[in-house]
């Protein structure tokens, strides 16, 4: 048995959801330990809402009526000064395809639509700069791993030059499958200790400049292009915020407590209107050693047991027992901002937004001209955040646009039904036809003021859980994706899943998380009041319950006939069409539903509300992450994330995406492997 095995006391567990391998390695087995949020909050839910009217609830009559404002927010707008548009979506796209079929969890193979091709733009281990070495999958080093893509890709941004022929994309490294990159157990000490420092350069963040002969072809991406750059564990970030210079996150190697070296567990991510890319840093308990006895310590999972990256035994802030490095874990747990068109600026951590499990950040702007952020913590029974920018938005103007996450508001989010009486843990719709209600952004930060009783702004923002305890926040079913429609200002939230709801000690199901041992997950749809981003008022409604129709009795789609649904289950990460449509990304179909996981499209309007249609299918054990929707171009693009993960080393899971036939000799640069990558789907011909 190697060390990661002995490591993997829940080998055998599932968790409703992943497999034992992702729980170790992703999360830190958080599913199988204690609950974090022992918080009596939800216990006093689901007051009945008579705020909203059900048609305010509905978002009858807002859509439409956004302003411009609105509209140049998010992953639209092209303000930023740069050379590169502010992301995701042209405009005008139509993008059509019959949907595949769900692929069975044992079968090995990427699928997209007839009429589709797919080719990876980019693979872990490729070389990023000129002097980088080509991928040595036998014989990888620390050095060569610093220059070349990262492993496990999440958040995935492509930003495009205007003619569509240069393109940079951007994405992040969420954690790595040492079981699958190298061979069963390393050989003594030296080879442990490499390993971690390869690992060390395999997380953090990538940035590739791509280039092609014209829109709709797919791309290749440029080694040595100017701008690539690879974000590890030995980058610095700076703080900003109120914790910025705070007590609170000084160490011995930072009396200042101004600068962080690293960031960890990025998950999702997003994409501002400026141009640069936000992402989140989520399970950054599981790389820290502490002494595990403080009640915060317990309330963010960190505890005195060896961790599974082993990184303490050399680096001493990642053992925080001691005096010197207490505060070490304080300075991760936050949105993160990059600059991708300046590879020498210093990323930002961004106190203000607060310290949870971070999925990622959404922005837009409001109708005010200030910025909102929505971010959600993903663990169970974890909570829905907020935050309002103090200044505005200035088009052009990418300095002062890169300061707006600095100083603002933050809010946590209270949610009430109006059928609670109704909610028995079943799924059932209640007699008025939907999962609705008022609800309410209780503050925890406003005007520079901690709305805490006793509670600092600045432990408000390091000890954000806490004080949405304190605050009344309601127990959701693991924030994943938090993200704005630009083309109505709703809000969508991704509750993955929550296999301890309702379950006796635990929350109960309530109308906004209403199924008892919620293995399938469900997404929420928001209306901010008069659709004012800034509100302090929503009205709220449930999009869908997830599941495999055929085979639950208890799922949701908005009303749409069940059977014509593509079957899904786990969804994590969000995106929109040019048509406001909603595209869906899941994790953790296979250990659900029993299906590889998938991109669905998902209607959100008129007779298709409800309508998913799946779109690609991924290859055995892989997450689906960071889509990316060019209708405007017919092209898709997925973070294809740990690929073959239960396997090993000498019996590979998935030979995704090289797919080298046995017996065949690997071309230059391919390896009979699986390695996360990068996939860019096409229309063919
Ligand atoms: Fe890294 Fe919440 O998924
Ligand atoms: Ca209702
Ligand atoms: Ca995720």
């Amino acid at each position: 048995m190697n060390d990661l095995k002995k490591l993997l006391p829940m080998l055998g567990h599932t968790s409703g959801k992943r497999s034992a391998v992702t729980c170790m390695l992703k999360c830190d087995n958080a599913c199988s330990k204690a609950v974090c949020n022992t918080s009596a909050n939800n216990y006093f839910r689901d007051i009945v809402s008579t705020e909203f009217s059900r048609r305010s609830a509905m978002g009858i009559g807002l859509a439409g009526v956004l302003s411009a404002a609105v509209l140049a927010g998010g992953n639209n707008g092209n303000g930023n000064g740069g050379q590169y548009d502010g992301g995701s979506n042209g405009r005008g796209g139509k993008l059509t395809f019959a949907p595949i079929k769900p692929v069975d969890a044992a079968v090995d193979a990427f699928n997209v639509p007839k009429g589709y091709g797919w080719q990876p733009i980019i693979r872990w281990g490729d070389p990023l700069f000129k002097n980088s070495p080509d991928f040595d999958f036998s014989n990888q080093t620390p050095a060569a791993q610093a220059g070349q893509f990262g492993y496990n890709n999440d958040y995935l941004e492509i930003l495009r030059q205007p003619n569509g022929k240069k393109g940079l994309l951007v994405c992040n490294h969420e954690y790595v499958n040492p079981e699958i990159m190298f061979p069963a157990a390393p050989a003594n000490d030296a080879e442990k200790a490499k390993r971690r420092n390869i690992f060390r350069n395999a997380v953090g963040m990538s940035v590739v400049e791509l280039e092609r002969s014209k829109k709709g072809q797919p791309w290749n991406y440029i080694r040595g292009g100017k701008l690539n750059r690879r974000i590890t564990m030995d980058t610095k970030f700076e703080l900003t915020g109120p914790l910025a210079g705070n007590a609170l996150v000084k160490t011995a190697a930072d009396h200042e407590g101004r600068f962080v070296f690293g960031t960890l567990g990025n998950c999702s991510g997003g994409t501002t209107p400026w141009g640069t890319i936000l992402s989140g840093e989520e399970n950054f308990n599981g790389f820290f050693r502490t002494n595990g006895s403080s009640a915060e310590d317990r309330r963010y999972g960190l505890g005195n047991a060896a961790t599974g990256m082993g990184w303490e035994q050399e680096d001493p802030r990642f053992d925080a027992r001691g005096e010197d490095f207490r505060n070490e874990p304080n300075r991760f747990g936050y949105i993160v901002e990059i600059d991708p068109e300046n590879p020498n600026s210093v990323p930002k951590k961004h106190t203000s937004l607060g310290r949870f499990k971070h999925e990622g950040a959404n922005v837009i702007i409001a109708d005010n001209g200030k910025v909102v952020a929505y971010s959600g913590d993903d663990e169970r029974f974890d909570y829905l955040y907020k935050f309002v920018s103090k200044n505005k938005y200035k088009p052009n103007n990418k300095a002062h646009n890169m300061t707006l996450l600095t100083e603002g508001d933050l809010y946590v989010a209270q949610f009430a039904g109006n059928s609670a009486g109704e909610i028995d843990g079943t799924g059932k719709v209640p007699a008025d036809g939907s999962f609705d209600g008022s609800g309410k952004w209780l503050p925890l930060v406003v005007d520079g003021k901690s709305a805490i009783a006793g509670m600092g702004v600045a432990e408000v923002l390091v000890y954000t859980r806490l004080a949405a305890d304190k605050a009344g926040a309601t127990k959701m079913d693991r924030c994943e994706d938090v993200q704005p429609n630009l083309k109505t200002g709703k809000v969508y939230v991704a509750c993955t899943n929550n296999t301890k709801r309702g379950l006796p000690g635990q929350a109960a199901a309530d109308e906004t998380n209403p199924r008892t041992e919620n293995r399938d997950g469900h997404v929420v749809e928001i209306a901010e009041r008069r659709n004012d981003a800034t509100a302090t008022t929503f009205s709220w409604n449930l999009l869908m319950l997830c599941g495999d129709p055929a085979k639950n009795t208890e799922t949701y789609f908005s009303g749409f006939p069940a059977s014509q649904v593509s079957p899904i289950s786990c969804p994590d990460n969000l995106a929109f069409d040019t048509q406001g449509n909603l595209w869906i990304s899941t994790d953790g179909a296979p250990s659900t539903i029993g299906y590889n996981d998938g991109l669905f499209k998902v209607g959100l309007e008129g007779s298709n509300r409800g309508k998913v249609e799946q779109f690609a299918s991924m290859p055995r054990n892989a997450e689906t992450c960071g889509p990316i929707i060019h209708d405007d171009e017919s092209m898709v693009y997925v973070a294809v994330q740990h690929p073959g993960e239960e396997g090993s080393y000498t019996v590979q899971n998935s030979l995704f995406p090289d797919y080298v036939p046995a017996g065949a000799t690997p071309k230059r640069g391919q390896v009979r492997a699986p390695r996360p990558s990068v996939v860019q789907v096409f229309q063919k011909g």
